[in-house]
């Protein structure tokens, strides 16, 4: 039951997989190409609070000026601020600086591979250090953003308003992670909530999820997660 969970969201992301520059496609995947941990983690910084579509080219540039932690460690602040002039909230890119100095000085600019680890580093919370672990290592990690929130509060009917609900909801989600393939479960549980698991007018219709949705099964979709009044 819970595998076919995951085998289901996989099976889907198979062919709907959003194409990121970061994301080794499906034809590099089956060379056994792994993703860069660098490139991971920059695009996990650059993803919080900011949309995919505005991300795109701040990496691609970021990528081609700082190919490696070591050279983004070496860089001068008003560099690497000037490079991040637009994509806003700036302490991501004085955090994003100095991670990279810890990265380069203490772990010889190997990026650590568990989460325990990760979340030790500067700037890395429980979401980044998941997105990390699972997306450049497959640790059977679980991430939790707003898109999993939703999704699982959905899928699982929790009626519980945010952010109450959080412990709940990360529970639900982390019992449905599988060992196989995590990482590539990590980006699709976010592509669905992205794409078809969407605030308003989900499509149901198309959501490989739609027959254990409990919500669905109510017609309260629409309705979850409930939210606090701030
Ligand atoms: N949002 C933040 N990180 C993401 C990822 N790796 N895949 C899809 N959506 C995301």
């Amino acid at each position: 039951m819970r595998e076919q969970l995951s085998e289901d969201l996989l099976g889907w992301y198979d062919q709907h997989a959003r194409v990121m520059p970061w994301r080794v496609g499906p034809a590099a995947r089956a060379t056994g190409e792994r993703p860069d941990p660098y490139g991971i983690w920059m695009s996990e910084v650059m993803l919080q609070q900011t949309t995919v579509a505005a991300v795109r080219d701040y990496w691609r540039k970021f990528m081609a000026k700082w190919p490696t932690v070591s050279d983004l460690a070496a860089a001068e602040d008003a560099d690497v601020m000037a490079a991040w002039a637009g994509l806003g909230y700036y302490a991501r890119a004085r955090n994003l600086l100095k991670c990279a100095r810890v990265v380069a000085a203490d772990h010889g600019g190997v990026f650590p591979d568990t989460v325990e680890a990760l979340l030790k580093l500067p700037g890395v919370g429980p979401y980044t250090a998941a997105a990390v672990a699972s997306i450049a290592f497959d640790a059977p990690a679980t991430v939790v953003d707003g898109n999993v929130e939703r999704v699982i509060a959905r899928l699982r009917l929790i009626e519980t308003p945010l952010p109450k609900a959080k412990p709940e909801i990360t529970e639900a989600a982390e019992a449905i992670t599988p060992q196989d393939r995590p990482g590539d479960y990590a980006q699709a549980i976010m592509d669905l909530g992205a794409t078809i698991c969407t605030p308003r007018n989900p499509a149901c219709g198309i959501c490989p999820w739609s027959t254990p949705c409990l919500a669905r099964a109510q017609g309260v979709q629409a309705e979850l997660p409930k939210k606090l009044p701030k």
